[in-house]
């Protein structure tokens, strides 16, 4: 009986209880030492040698996913896996953990204090927001520093690399360039030139030959990621993987991408306006409220040293439907400014638009104008703005939301030197927030001279901030200073 033509999944066995005869059963367990990809049900770990749009375990239907089995997959080969035994917490010795800068205060301190040996960090962005330029300035300052880098350029040729190389002023040896997507090839440039940091722009483009699916695919961009994050833990280079955004902004790929990096970092920014702003969304070293901020100049990024100045236009206008507002930002405080317009609604249902804070949020504090000052918005268009394109999440910025609409709608300007701090409740009350004193310093800093605040901060604040205090219990009585 000719066996060749049937799939490998079969397998020829001698059937205990009939005759001798030989008959072809279909296999549970899989052999997969000999093929090395196998596709795998996210829902209930079935495998099948062939790709199955329907799961034959639990039956999902396109659930399968291209993996690399046991053995010939997962890990790299120059990984050594040391067995540790458990031991008392009390012997556990402490390691300095070794950081390098980057030569960038800005990036430092999103980072954590630094480059960590050994760490990976994914840090995804739209096309043309700055990545590349921004890795290549870190490779130039730590490669300056006698370390070796290793800048894996997979979307552009090193002809490209050298021309953006030469616009930044990078030009060190130590600083090398290759232009591959193969992962293999990737592993043994890595082996083959032990950097302190390797680059790769970016994951999506990296493809590992065994794997029948093309660059980009979640299983390819997976498995190519852990390899490279395992490649770098073992041998304590640190490494940076630039990944696309979807059109909805989360990093293209596997959600698990983000759960194998020790940190995971957004370039944000209008592609139009020259600041940049990196958020952190995860760190396991650092704080992830961080963000750092940068100016695209001609001659590559620069950290902004005074970030407040950019979102608020000191001097300006006397306008109605405009507050400051002093918000955290990790460990430090940042005024921006709140514009709101509120005009009658010439037809149909009344527009809300909102850009830079929580929809849910605003619609909230509409309805307590509403209800508790009794300000007519229900036949009004409603837009919030926050200037310079900042995401402000923090309900501390209710007060300073609710007094820019209130403004807008009443025709009347705030005064520019007050800045607003407090979370407003359902009641029309206005509770406190954290940081008072941080937030109150940076507005002083800033020139201003007085600060709405709840007053429940008020207590614990020192008496020489150098600013002069309005506290309020409820949002009517902020409401009143407008007049
Ligand atoms: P790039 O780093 O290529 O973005 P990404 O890797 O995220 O796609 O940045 C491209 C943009 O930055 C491009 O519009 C040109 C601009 N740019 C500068 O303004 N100054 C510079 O020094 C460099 C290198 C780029
Ligand atoms: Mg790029």
């Amino acid at each position: 009986m000719d066996l060749s033509v049937f799939n490998k999944q079969k397998l020829t066995k001698t059937c205990p209880h009939g005759n001798g005869e030989k008959k072809l059963l279909q296999s549970n367990t899989i052999d997969m030492t000999k093929t090395g990809v196998v596709y795998v049900c996210q829902h209930c770990g079935w495998k099948s040698l062939k790709w199955v749009g329907r799961c034959g375990g639990c039956g999902e239907w396109d659930s399968t996913v291209e993996e690399m089995s046991t053995g010939a997959g997962l890990g790299c080969k120059s990984v050594t896996l040391n067995r540790e035994l458990p031991q008392p917490i009390t012997n556990v010795q402490l390691l300095e953990c070794p950081c390098i800068e980057t030569g960038m205060e800005e990036f430092d301190r999103i980072l954590g204090g630094g480059l960590i040996v050994g760490s990976a960090v994914l840090i995804g962005g739209t096309p043309g927001i700055g990545k590349s330029t921004l890795l290549l300035q870190v490779c130039q300052y730590i490669s300056q520093k006698g370390y070796t880098t290793l800048y894996v350029t997979a979307e552009e040729s090193v002809a490209q690399t050298k021309l953006r190389a030469e616009r930044l002023s990078i030009l060190s040896d130590n600083l090398l360039v290759v232009a591959e997507t193969n992962l293999d090839f990737i592993l043994e440039n890595i082996h083959n030139t032990h950097p302190a940091l390797v680059v790769i722009d970016s994951i999506q483009m990296i493809y590992k030959p065994q794997l029948e699916s093309s660059p980009g695919t979640v299983a390819q961009v997976r498995q190519c990621a852990h390899e490279l994050i395992v490649n770098a833990k073992s041998t304590g280079s640190a490494i940076f993987l630039v990944g696309h955004v979807t059109k909805e902004g989360i990093i293209a790929g596997p959600k698990v991408l983000e759960h194998m990096a020790d940190t995971v970092l957004y370039f944000e920014g209008e592609k139009f306006q020259c600041y940049r702003i990196l958020r952190v969304v995860k760190n396991r070293f650092g704080s992830t409220d961080e963000i750092g901020i940068f100016e695209m100049r001609k001659n590559g990024l620069l950290p902004v040293d005074n970030p407040s100045e950019i979102f608020i236009s000191l001097g300006r206008r006397i306008i109605a439907g405009s507050a400051i507002i002093s918000c955290m930002e990790g460990t430090r405080a940042l005024l921006v400014e709140i514009q709101a317009l509120v005009t009658r609604a010439n037809f149909g249902i009344p527009e809300r638009k909102v850009s830079g804070v929580d929809y849910n949020r605003v619609s909230m504090i509409l309805a307590i104008l509403e209800k508790r000052i009794g300000l007519k918005l229900g036949g009004q268009d409603i837009f919030v703005n926050i200037v310079g394109g900042v995401q402000v999440d923090e309900p501390a910025a209710d007060l300073g939301i609710a007094m820019t609409i209130a403004s807008s709608f009443k025709e009347k300007a705030i005064s520019p030197d007050t800045v607003f701090v407090g979370e407003v409740g359902l009641a029309g009350e206005v509770r406190s927030v954290n940081q008072i004193e941080i937030r109150l310093k940076e507005a002083q800093r800033l020139g201003f001279k007085k600060a709405v605040i709840p007053k429940d901060n008020a207590k614990g604040i020192g008496k020489d901030l150098g600013i002069e205090l309005i506290e309020v219990c409820y949002l009517s009585e902020a409401v009143e200073i407008i007049g």
